[in-house]
């Protein structure tokens, strides 16, 4: 057996034993949302205005259990989402949770990502989580996927990252060494990964960080055995990420946690530190932020394909003439406190919320943002404040 096909079955062999992501199925649509699964708001983060076309085809590559994917379908209720994975143990229960859940735009098969160019047509968004860094060639992943990447189209990637699994890699490797004999038993291999949290003394850098991060997750053997047993796993760092970045031939869009890559949150309090950072290279930036504050334990970033037209709503002419909608990701509508597409609390005023309530039910008027802020006697800065929280999305009109 290759090397490369003799990783592929130890992958699956750990996915069989501990199909991943063990989240209960349910007999209802998923809770919740993640805005980077919905098309709508993903394609508005990437290019600023809503896409044309709700009929698409999305791609769930490396999609475990079918959470993500159950997702996929649930929020794009227009598109058809293909989920595929190389384990059957897994492919088997995101079959069952969709069907549980009455998830019917999606569909499954058993495919090697590497080998994601034997699909039929392609896909205007593909999402692939926790994958690329468990295959032994993650630029071949990689570049499979961009050739199933319609023109326009985007692609949401999760990998590993080195800073901030730093304890995770020693916990991995002395296991490993423990393990020797029988590197491929996965459940022998929990056992001892526990027993040795248990013996280590309490304030062990390595206990201690598995406590502060990830023990609630890890109470679960399937999370502890995708994380301290995985057969291949290969963590990034700025560097490495931007090359394999270039080695897929697509676009890199922007992180898709922007907050945590700005320089001011580190450097505020020193203007000219920051104005110095500042003029360094777009991926020195990053560089810098990863080194000072180095809690990166993935990257969450979209890459597209050109073209990917941008839109800039910063002439207030262009964004008074926009159709707006309410954003498809918020919990707790119809109040004036509501969670918004990144689960942050939101408190509008009054008349924040009448233009909100406005503009919810301009579905089948399709007015623009100029027409309804006189109908309703709201203003500009109001319309800014929804647009600025994530609350709306707007379409540019043919005036734009
Ligand atoms: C950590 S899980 C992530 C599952 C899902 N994407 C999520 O985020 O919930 C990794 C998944 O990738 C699958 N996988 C690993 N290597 C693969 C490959 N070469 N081709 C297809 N799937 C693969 C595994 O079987 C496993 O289900």
């Amino acid at each position: 057996m290759s090397e490369s096909k003799h990783i592929h079955s130890a992958v699956a062999k750990l996915y069989n034993t501990y199909p991943f992501p063990p989240e209960p199925l349910l007999d209802e649509p998923p809770p919740g949302y993640n805005w980077r699964w919905s098309w709508i708001a993903a394609y508005a983060f990437c290019t600023g205005r809503k896409p044309a076309q709700q009929d698409i085809r999305i791609l769930d590559a490396g999609c475990g259990t079918g959470v993500g994917t159950e997702y996929l379908g649930h929020l794009n209720p227009d598109a058809s989402v293909m989920g595929i994975d190389i384990s059957e143990e897994t492919l088997e229960v995101a079959q069952q949770r969709c069907q549980r859940s009455g998830t019917t735009n999606v569909e499954f098969q058993q495919l090697n990502v590497e080998e994601a160019q034997t699909l039929e047509g392609q896909f205007e968004m593909i999402n692939c989580v926790g994958v690329l860094h468990h295959l032994p060639d993650p630029a071949a992943g990689i570049q499979a996927l961009a050739q199933k990447l319609a023109p326009g189209g985007i692609m949401h990637i999760f990998v590993y990252g080195e800073l901030g699994r730093w304890e995770v890699r020693l916990m991995q490797n002395a296991i490993a060494l423990l393990q020797q004999d029988n590197p491929r038993d996965y459940r022998q291999g929990v056992k001892i990964g526990r027993k040795l949290f248990e013996t280590l003394p309490e304030n062990n850098r390595i206990v201690k960080r598995e406590k502060e991060r990830w023990a609630l997750d890890n109470q679960r053997d399937a999370c502890f055995a995708d994380m301290y047993l995985h057969p291949q796993e290969i963590d990034y760092n700025i560097n490495t990420l931007f090359a394999l970045i270039e080695q897929s031939g697509l676009d890199f869009v922007g992180f898709s946690n922007p907050e945590f890559w700005q320089l001011e949150r580190l450097l505020g309090k020193a203007p000219e530190l920051l104005e110095q950072a500042q003029s360094l290279p777009e991926r020195d930036q990053y560089r810098l932020i990863e080194l000072l504050d180095p809690e990166v334990s993935h990257y969450e970033f979209f890459l597209a394909k050109p073209p990917l037209p941008q839109w800039d709503w910063s002439t207030d002419n262009d964004f008074l003439a926009a159709i707006p909608e309410r954003h498809p990701c918020m919990e707790g509508w119809e109040s004036q406190n509501l969670f918004n597409a990144d689960y942050e609390l939101v408190s509008l005023s009054q008349i924040e919320f009448k233009l909100l309530q406005a503009i919810d039910s301009n579905q089948t008027q399709q007015q623009s943002l100029r027409e309804i802020l006189k109908e309703t006697g709201t203003n500009l800065t109001q319309a800014r404040s929804l647009h600025r929280q994530k609350l709306i999305i707007l379409t540019p009109t043919a005036s734009h």
